[in-house]
């Protein structure tokens, strides 16, 4: 059966690029005359197995991952306060590849998960990882990129916490049967280097294919899994305010036995025949979480507008309408993994599909149908040796080297130093500057307002003195008023009564008293604002007279825009050049470990043996040399081996940064490891 795509009226010169899709619309005999042979099914199962066999998860691979893991952990907790650093994905749940990512989830609330995926890409790139990708238009934002060291891709997201269940779910369907774990690695590997598992580039996930291949061993007319999501509310999660089913089977308590003996050779020709001639997506939607394909129509996600057939003609649609290819999640029901599909994605992918049916019908071996199509976008295998490209080499050809990089690294220290501390300066004066342009302007606001304020007093002032030129407090009114108003009103004790003209004197007193009082209440408030203004005015002046001393004369050396853009130019310079010297640190240190590994120091008791003067007399000689290496001086392979044996270059940049170190510290340093330092990287990143 056609995909729906293919079955309308689409003008094949849209198709150039998907040859298999043409045939399949013509009508190859490739997708109709199928013939199982018996005995490629069985070469093809040995292939599986070494194919199984070589991605195989290494314990020196283990330690690797863990490594950076171990390290992520201690720069990001040590940045976001209180945050929790988990692993997840194909890591976890025993689904990856040799060549595979690491998925990490950051758990922080202090800031928005894009917030802080910004701040962690800064800090990678600090830290000198390489291709540091912030990924933020995905349902769930990531940061990606390379250890530089491993070249081991990973995978940060922040509050990703529904992915620590799925992943659960993963491991434990791995766990129903033998066969599913190399049933899927084969899915994610074909996917994988056949270009059709770059989500950024508009086709599926790792994940969603790991789905797709577990809902196809679900489906096969006899089941090789059950469904392990229960839905039966024993464990609901809430994240970021939702609720979520996370019930599963305990495997160990299931009563589920498969009848299905297909080997995986046979499985995946199942597989690649069911998408081939069964397109699924045409009526179903995918779901690991019922365990079987649920139709379209009873999920109501029926293909939006617009539709692959239109948007792979037009080439100005840039998105597929929702539900192209339908995989539902099995937790969160509401997220379809299709969502990052887009048409030339969706033709990929029905091409990859046709292509492996047929060859697989022509017998052809699994590495020749996973051949790698696209390969950038096939991640590089993990380099577990660090030492791999010395091993060959002879001692005194690293130590040769190992001069070089410590005369480059001291190059490269003196052009950062004189660069941080030029920024210093000119971010002083810059500073500097600055507050001589706010106190300027605060100087000249203070006595723009001078003049207006003097009008103001002599107005205050004139109004005070014409409202009433013998001023009487006003307190001194209303005793008087007081005095009058009881004087008016008392009852006589001798029973004679005031005489009218007594009376009458009292009564015009009285009233001329509270014009009075109404005049002197003017007057103090005229007072009153004559003396605030003054006091004001008193104050500007001073005022004036100190930022007149603050002011430093420094106007003569320019602008502090210029002084700003100074510090941002060498900001910029000292970037490269920061990441330059974490690169030469690094070298350094890999090199002196691997001669220190090489050497074999010498044991405990030999060292204790050696006499006091030797002793001194060679901690008087690394001195030197230490001293000339700080000077940029040169010196010989004589004096690099003595310097190899007494702590190396980071002992160096120890005393040139502390001359007076404790000797406990000393003795700590020179302690050989036999390790390659991951060394301070992404410290520096706590000041950003
Ligand atoms: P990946 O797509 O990287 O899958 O998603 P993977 O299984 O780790 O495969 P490889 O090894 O990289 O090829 C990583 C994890 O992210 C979560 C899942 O937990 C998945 O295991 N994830 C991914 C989601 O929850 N939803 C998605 O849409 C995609």
């Amino acid at each position: 059966m056609l995909a729906d795509f293919e079955q309308s009226n689409i003008d094949l010169k849209h198709l150039a690029n998907y040859g298999y899709i043409i045939k399949a619309i013509k009508g190859d005999e490739l997708f109709t005359d199928i013939k199982i042979d018996s005995n490629y099914l069985s070469k093809l199962e040995s292939q599986l197995t070494l194919f199984a066999e070589s991605q195989k998860i290494t314990k020196p691979l283990i330690q690797r991952r863990n490594g950076i893991i171990k390290h992520l952990r201690k720069i990001l907790t040590n940045k976001f306060t209180n945050s929790k650093l988990s692993s997840f994905g194909s890591f976890e749940s025993g689904l990856s590849l040799s060549n595979g990512d690491i998925d990490l989830c950051l758990e922080f609330d202090g800031e928005s998960p894009k917030k802080v995926l910004n701040k962690i890409a800064r800090m990678l790139n600090q830290d000198s990882m390489k291709n540091v990708k912030l990924i933020t238009n995905a349902k769930v934002p990531i940061v990606k990129f390379i250890d530089s060291q491993s070249m081991i891709p990973v995978d940060i997201s922040v509050n990703n916490s529904l992915s620590v269940y799925n992943t659960e779910l993963l491991r434990r369907y791995c766990d129903v049967d033998p066969r599913v774990k190399p049933f899927i690695l084969a899915i994610k590997y074909w996917a994988r280097n056949r270009g059709v598992c770059e989500p950024t580039s508009g086709t599926f996930s790792s994940y969603a294919w790991t789905l797709i291949a577990i809902n196809a061993l679900q489906t096969m007319q006899d089941p090789v899994i059950p469904n392990l999501c229960t839905r039966d509310g024993t464990n609901v999660v809430e994240i970021d305010g939702k609720k979520y089913d996370v019930s599963m089977q305990d495997i160990s308590k299931s009563k589920f036995v498969s009848k299905n003996n297909e080997t995986v050779a046979e499985l995946i020709m199942s597989f690649f025949s069911n998408l081939a001639t069964n397109w699924p997506w045409n009526d179903f939607v995918i779901s690991v979480r019922e365990g079987s394909l649920i139709t379209r129509k009873a999920k109501n996600w029926v293909h939006q507008k617009p539709k692959i057939s239109n948007a792979i003609q037009d080439k100005k649609i840039m998105r597929l309408g929702k539900h192209s290819l339908p995989v539902e999640d099995p937790f969160d029901e509401i997220h379809d993994l299709s969502i990052v599909l887009d048409a030339e994605g969706v033709f990929e992918i029905r091409d990859e599909v046709l292509r492996a049916y047929s060859m697989l019908n022509e017998s052809k071996n699994w590495e020749t149908i996973c051949e790698i199509k696209y390969p950038e976008l096939v991640p590089e295998s993990p380099q577990l040796d660090l030492f791999g490209d010395l091993r060959n080499m002879s001692e005194s050809e690293i130590k040769t080297d190992l001069e070089n990089l410590y005369s480059q690294l001291n190059i490269v220290e003196k052009s950062v130093s004189v660069r941080e501390s030029e920024r210093n300066d000119a971010i002083r004066m810059s500073k500097a500057l600055r507050r001589n342009a706010e106190l300027a302007k605060e100087q000249s606001v203070l006595s723009s307002e001078l003049r207006p304020r003097r009008s103001q007093i002599d107005d205050a002032q004139s109004k005070r003195d014409s409202s009433n030129n013998n001023y009487i407090p006003v307190h001194l009114i209303e005793d008087e008023l007081q005095r009058a108003y009881h004087n008016l009103t008392k009852q006589s004790e001798t029973g004679i009564e005031l005489s009218f003209e007594k009376e009458k004197a009292l009564f015009s007193w009285f009233f001329e008293l509270q014009s009075m009082h109404v005049h002197a209440k003017i007057t103090r408030e005229y007072h009153r604002e004559f003396l605030r203004l003054v006091n004001k005015q008193e104050k500007s002046i001073e005022h004036i007279k100190d930022i007149k001393q603050e002011i430093v004369d420094v106007k003569s050396l320019g602008n502090f825009t210029e002084f700003d853009d100074l510090a941002k130019r060498l900001l910029i310079e000292l970037n490269p050049l920061k990441k330059e010297r974490r690169k030469l640190r690094r070298e350094v240190g890999r090199l002196e470990a691997w001669l220190r590994k090489q050497k074999h120091t010498p044991s405990k008791k030999h060292k204790n043996r050696k006499s006091r003067t030797s002793r001194r007399k060679n901690d008087t000689n690394v001195k030197e040399i230490k001293n000339k290496v700080i000077s940029g001086d040169s010196f010989s392979l004589q004096d690099l081996d003595l310097l190899l044996k007494n702590g190396g270059i980071t002992s160096v940049n120890n005393q040139s940064s502390n001359n007076k170190q404790s000797n406990n510290q000393k003795t700590k340093k020179n302690k050989p490891t036999l390790q390659p330092h991951r060394g301070k990287r992404g410290k520096s990143s706590k000041n950003t």
